[in-house]
C-alpha cells in the first residue's frame, strides 16, 4: 500500500437524502483486545461480531506468530486458543502490525511480561509513530529494548522480562494504549500493577480483564481521573466476547445523515460506553437530531440504535477534557462543523499529531482544500462554518482511514465533489464502508 501505483482514489458527490438502516462493523478496540487477551488466556475464547478489518487481521497474525491458535469459524465469528499469561513463544519473524498502533502497542505490553524476544514492525504510517511512551514504562517493569530506530520509531526489538516487576505508573498523556500495555505486562508480574490517569480513557482493557477472571480494581481520581490496578499472575480464563458496533465507525454515516438535508437513517447496535460518546454529546450541543432508541446491554456494554435526521447545526466550544472520549472523532466532527453556522473550537488536540497521520494538520488541510475557513491555534482546531461547504478538493489521506472517510462524507454534502487520493486504508477499520454508504443512498465511485 506504500506503492503509489497501488493508490485507490475515490470520489463522493452530493447525494439525495440518505435513508435506511445499517450496522457498522465491530468495535476495533474490543476486537483487538479480544484477540490479545484470548491469546493470553487458558482455553478457548469465542468472539462474535468481530471486526474483520486489516488491523484485526494483522493482530490475529501476530498472536499466531506468538503461539496462539486463531481461527475464523464463520462470518465475524472467531476462536482463539490461548497460551496462558507469560506463555508466548519466540516468533520466527518480525511481527508486522501493518497500520495498527493499538495492536502493536498492546502486544508490546503482553510480550514485555514473557521471557522472549520479538521484533515489532508496521507500515510507513506506524513506523512514523512514537513508541517510547509505551516502551519506557515497560522497561521499568524489566523489558529491554534491544534495537529501535531513531526517535523511538519502529522497527523495534523488545526482550520481555524473565521476572517482570509490578509498578505504579502515572501516565504522562491520556492514552488507552499506554494504560493497556502496562496492565497487560502487569499480568505477568507478582503483585499489583497500577496505572494512574489524570483523564479517564476508554476502559475496554480493564473490563475485559475482569471478564476473563483477573482481579482489577478501579477508583475515581478527582473529577476526571482514574486509578486502575491489576493483580498479577492470575491465569486468565477464556470467556466469550460479543463485539458491539464501533461508535468511531458509526460516526461517519451519522455525520453524513446530519449534513445531507432530508436524511433519516438508523444505525443499529452502536456501543454507548460513556468513554466513547463524546462525539454524540458534542453533536447534540450543536443541535443535531440524534435519537437514542432501544438502549440495552449486549455482552457487558451498553448499546443503542441511533436514529439520525438531517438538519441545521450550530458551532460549539468543545472542551479539552472531552478529548479522550472522542479522540478518533475530530476529523469527522470538523466536517460537521464545516456545515454548521458559526465557529467551532476544538480544544486540546495535541494527541492528534501522533495518530495514523498528523491528524491535526491533515484535518485542517482537508477543510482548506474544500473551501472551509479553518485555523490551528496551539493545540486547538477552529472551524468557521457557513452552513455549507464548497467542496471540489482532492484530499491527501496520508495512510489514514479516518481522514479518507471524513473527506468522502464531506463530499456527500458539498456543492462540488470531494476526492481522496487513496481509499485503501478504510479497510483497516471499516471494511464495506463504501457499500454501506451506497446502501443508504450515497454516491461514491
Ligand atoms: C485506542 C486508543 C486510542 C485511539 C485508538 C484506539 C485503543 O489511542 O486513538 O484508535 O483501542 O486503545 P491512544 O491510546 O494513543 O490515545
Amino acid at each position: 500500500m506504500e506503492n503509489p501505483a497501488k493508490l485507490s482514489p475515490m470520489t463522493a458527490r452530493r447525494a439525495g437524502a440518505l435513508a435506511g438502516h445499517g450496522r457498522v462493523p465491530g468495535d476495533k478496540s474490543i476486537s483487538l483486545r479480544s484477540l490479545i487477551l484470548g491469546a493470553l488466556a487458558v482455553g478457548e475464547t469465542r468472539i462474535t461480531g468481530m471486526l474483520e478489518g486489516e488491523d484485526a487481521i494483522s493482530t490475529a497474525n501476530a498472536m499466531r506468530a506468538l503461539g496462539a491458535t486463531v481461527e475464523r469459524t464463520g462470518e465475524r465469528a472467531w476462536r482463539v486458543l490461548g497460551v496462558g499469561v507469560g506463555g508466548f513463544a519466540t516468533p520466527s519473524a518480525a511481527l508486522d502490525f501493518g497500520n495498527s498502533g493499538t495492536g502493536c502497542r498492546l502486544a508490546m505490553g503482553a510480550v514485555a511480561g514473557c521471557p522472549i524476544t520479538a521484533t515489532f514492525d508496521g507500515d510507513a504510517s506506524l513506523r512514523s509513530r512514537p513508541m517510547r511512551r509505551i516502551l519506557d514504562p515497560l522497561a521499568r517493569m524489566g523489558a529491554r529494548v534491544l534495537e529501535i530506530r531513531d526517535g523511538g520509531r519502529l522497527p523495534a526489538v523488545v526482550q520481555g522480562a524473565r521476572d517482570p516487576v509490578p509498578i505504579e505508573y502515572e501516565a504522562p498523556v491520556p492514552s488507552a494504549q499506554l494504560k493497556s500495555a502496562v496492565l497487560l505486562a502487569g499480568l505477568a508480574a507478582p503483585g499489583a500493577t497500577t496505572v494512574i490517569e489524570k483523564e479517564a480513557t476508554r476502559d475496554h482493557t480493564e473490563k475485559m480483564l475482569k471478564h476473563f477472571g483477573a482481579e482489577v480494581r478501579v477508583s475515581q481520581l478527582g473529577q476526571h481521573g482514574r486509578r486502575i490496578t491489576v493483580v498479577g499472575q492470575p491465569e486468565l480464563e477464556a470467556a466469550p466476547v460479543v463485539v458491539p458496533a464501533d461508535p468511531s465507525s458509526a460516526a461517519f454515516p451519522l455525520v453524513a445523515a446530519l449534513i445531507v438535508p432530508g436524511s433519516d437513517i438508523v444505525l443499529e447496535g452502536v456501543m454507548m460506553n460513556p468513554l466513547r460518546t463524546g462525539l454524540l454529546t458534542t453533536l447534540k450541543e450543536m443541535g443535531a437530531a440524534i435519537e437514542t432508541v432501544a438502549q440495552r446491554n449486549e455482552g457487558g456494554e451498553e448499546v443503542a440504535d441511533l436514529r439520525i435526521k438531517g438538519g441545521p447545526l450550530k458551532g460549539a466550544d468543545v472542551p479539552a477534557e472531552r478529548a479522550p472520549t472522542m479522540i478518533d472523532e475530530y476529523p469527522i466532527l470538523a466536517v460537521a462543523a464545516s456545515f454548521a453556522e458559526g465557529e467551532t473550537r476544538m480544544r486540546g488536540l495535541s494527541e492528534l499529531r501522533v495518530k495514523e497521520s498528523d491528524r491535526l494538520e491533515a484535518t485542517a488541510a482537508m477543510l482548506r482544500n474544500n473551501g472551509v475557513e479553518v485555523a490551528i491555534e496551539g493545540d486547538d482546531l477552529i472551524v468557521r462554518g457557513k452552513g455549507q461547504a464548497r467542496g471540489g478538493g482532492m484530499v491527501t489521506t496520508h495512510m489514514d482511514h479516518r481522514i479518507a472517510m471524513s473527506a468522502l462524507v464531506m463530499g456527500l454534502g458539498s456543492a462540488e465533489p470531494v476526492s481522496v487520493d487513496d481509499a485503501a486504508f478504510i479497510a483497516t477499520s471499516f471494511p464495506g464502508f463504501a457499500d454501506m454508504m451506497r446502501g443508504l443512498g450515497a454516491d461514491l465511485s
